[in-house]
């Protein structure tokens, strides 16, 4: 499956205010952009993470870079201090914040040293994995809510060495309960329907009064959206390769995505910022009961761009 768009000579230094709201539409409407030839240094990267939303610091410190708190580190190249972020992240079906109450908008992504083997992520669009599914499971999860959960992919800090399991699992159930998101919801600007749940963060699906409904429903969406495919043939799975200075930046409502590690022992460092747009995560009326709804406001958008 072919996504996104590229985009060539973008100064974040100069950009208009116009031309920046371009962007972020291009963001909801194409779902995954490229900016070529971008060379951020941190400050700068979070500068334009700011221009986009709200960024926010990840909420585990090990994470966090060590002069930008907001940037999210994935690596394996240590500085003289100690270790800088935690190597190989995201390795499973996911969409960003998506075991939290209110997950990001959008994920901008920076690699700062790309490895010459392996460098790319598996994307998935779940609006159009919506549209894609049989009528009988679409019409099954109207009015269900889905639930997630970070505990099967949570990393093991340090300081977790020594302490039992059972204590660790603990921690992460009181600081990052299970929530619950509805399984379907309207993009607050685009109007699509998008099926939310991943192979990585989803754990179970309920109805409207919170009964639990059989986990082959759940798993049958998952296998329906590409994310159970482990030949990553599906005709819903986009493999997106990067060069080095991308810039890569997804809306983290319609995408979930995997990333792809080099199983060498070669240096890799990405940067990751997240933001909070001005939007609400899903729009107030969706868990209104429709099967069915035409994205009118994708085609508002895509006209409203010059
Ligand atoms: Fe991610």
């Amino acid at each position: 499956m072919k996504l996104g768009v590229e985009v060539h000579g973008f100064d974040p230094q100069s950009i208009s205010d116009g031309a920046l709201r371009a962007l972020r539409e291009s963001i909801y409407v194409d779902k995954l952009v490229i900016l070529k030839g971008q060379r951020l240094s941190p400050r700068d990267f979070v500068a334009l993470g700011r221009r986009l939303g709200t960024p926010e610091a990840y909420y585990e410190p090990m994470y966090r870079h060590p002069e930008e708190n907001e940037i999210f580190v994935s690596g394996n190249v240590a500085a003289s201090s100690g270790p800088v972020g935690v190597p190989k992240t995201g390795q499973f079906w996911h969409a960003d914040y998506q075991f939290m109450p209110r997950p990001f908008g959008i994920t901008l992504i920076h690699p700062r040293i790309l490895p010459r083997h392996n460098r790319g992520t598996y994307f998935i669009d779940m609006g159009q994995a919506h549209g894609r599914l049989p009528a009988e499971l679409r019409r099954a999860v109207v009015g269900t809510r889905c639930l997630h959960t970070v505990r099967n992919y949570f990393k093991i800090r340090p300081s977790d060495v020594y302490r039992p399991v059972i204590e660790v699992l603990r921690e992460i159930d009181e600081r990052t309960p299970v929530v619950r998101h509805p399984t379907t919801f309207i993009h607050p600007v685009t109007g699509e329907t998008v099926l939310y749940l991943s192979e990585g963060f989803t754990i179970g699906i309920e109805d409207g009064s919170g009964a639990a409904l059989d986990e082959d429903l759940l798993r049958a969406l998952l296998a329906e959206s590409g994310q159970l495919d482990h030949t990553f043939e599906h005709e819903g799975i986009h493999w997106q390769t990067y060069d080095d200075d991308d810039l890569i930046m997804w809306d983290n409502r319609s995408l979930v995505h995997r990333a792809v590690h080099t199983s060498t022992p070669e240096p890799a460092v990405s940067h990751r910022v997240t933001v909070h747009d001005d939007h609400p995560f899903y729009a107030a009326d969706t868990l209104a009961p429709a099967t069915d709804r035409a994205p009118v406001a994708a085609a508002r958008v895509a006209a409203g761009r010059d």
